[in-house]
């Protein structure tokens, strides 16, 4: 199994190389690349670090050599939000360095699993449906949107307004991974919620990337938290890959396309990416207003991305 990081130089790529060369099973090959020359040094820091896991890096302009006979590739590569900044403004960079990169894994790893973490997730996600598409190796079930920090997020609000163990609260998130898009599901959390708290906590995780550009004051936006969702979501992955049945994770897909072409939601993986789409339950009244207010933004996000490529 090969697990190749794109942007494994920045905030996120560090964390998430950190955590998978300590918790990849033994005989992964993991590669890292970034744009940045300080790539191979990360690769050689991880690389004492005494785990079974080969890691090597690469840098400069292509990441071809990075990905040949990748199984898995997290893309994490991009601008970070400064304070005052939405995800969408970080659209006229990034989407042009998701193309790029998913334009090299078409053309190197077309059958490998990409997760796409840099954003505008809700954007960049259909970015890379489309160029995958233009290449002729598009399927829907190997391409992912990574909102796992939406999920780890509400477990841990969750948990704290209730005193318990964040690791024994799980609440599944869907929509998409952006302001009004991001919609827990308080009412499947096994929790209490009224109408008014169940507003001001969904309003709290729609918020929390925010929170955290806001507190590093100009010095970027989550990455050690987002360093651990994407591990999580990466590991999932690999099990699943390794024919582990029951592995399901809360993810950005193109599905069904009812309510919009991607949307986050329960999936159960397994060794060709989405085995199944999981129904995600029924919903409060709350939620579902929230959601239907969601949907014509998330939408628009979607056809920004389509739009970029086409
Ligand atoms: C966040 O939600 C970085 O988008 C990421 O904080």
């Amino acid at each position: 199994m090969k697990v190749v990081v794109l942007g494994a130089a920045g905030g996120i790529g560090q964390a998430l190389g950190l955590l998978l060369k300590t918790e990849l099973p033994a005989g992964t090959e993991l590669a890292l690349y970034d744009i940045a020359p300080v790539t191979p040094g990360v690769a050689a820091d991880l690389s004492h670090i005494p785990t079974p896991v080969k890691v090597e890096g690469f840098s400069g302009e292509d990441p071809s050599p990075a990905l040949v006979n990748a199984d898995i590739v997290l893309i994490s590569a991009g601008m970070a939000r400064k304070p005052g900044m939405d995800r969408s403004d970080l659209f006229n960079i990034n989407a042009g360095i998701v193309e790029n990169l998913v334009s090299a894994c078409a053309d190197n790893c077309p059958k490998a699993m990409i997760g796409i973490i840099t954003n505008p997730v809700n954007t960049t996600v259909a970015i890379a449906a489309e160029v995958l598409k233009n290449k002729g190796v598009y399927d829907a079930s190997r391409l992912f949107g990574i909102t796992t920090l939406d999920v780890i997020r509400s477990s841990t609000f969750v948990a704290e307004i209730y005193d318990k163990d964040p690791r024994d609260v799980s609440v599944p998130v869907i929509g998409g991974h952006s302001g009004i898009t991001i919609l827990p599901l308080l009412s499947q959390s096994g929790y209490e919620f009224s109408d008014e708290d169940a507003a001001a906590m969904t309003k709290r995780i729609q918020n929390a990337g925010t929170e955290v550009v806001e507190a590093k004051a100009g010095g970027g936006s989550a990455t050690l938290s987002m360093g651990q969702a994407a591990a999580k979501f990466g590991l999932s992955l690999v099990r699943a890959l390794n024919g582990e049945k029951d592995v399901v994770e809360c993810t950005y897909v193109e599905g069904s396309g009812d309510l919009a072409r991607f949307f986050a939601q329960p999936v159960l993986l397994g060794k060709n990416g989405v085995e199944k789409i999981l129904d995600y339950g029924n919903l409060s009244e709350f939620e579902q207003a929230t959601l239907n207010d969601a949907l014509e933004t998330l939408r628009s996000d979607i056809k920004i991305g389509e739009d970029f490529v086409n």
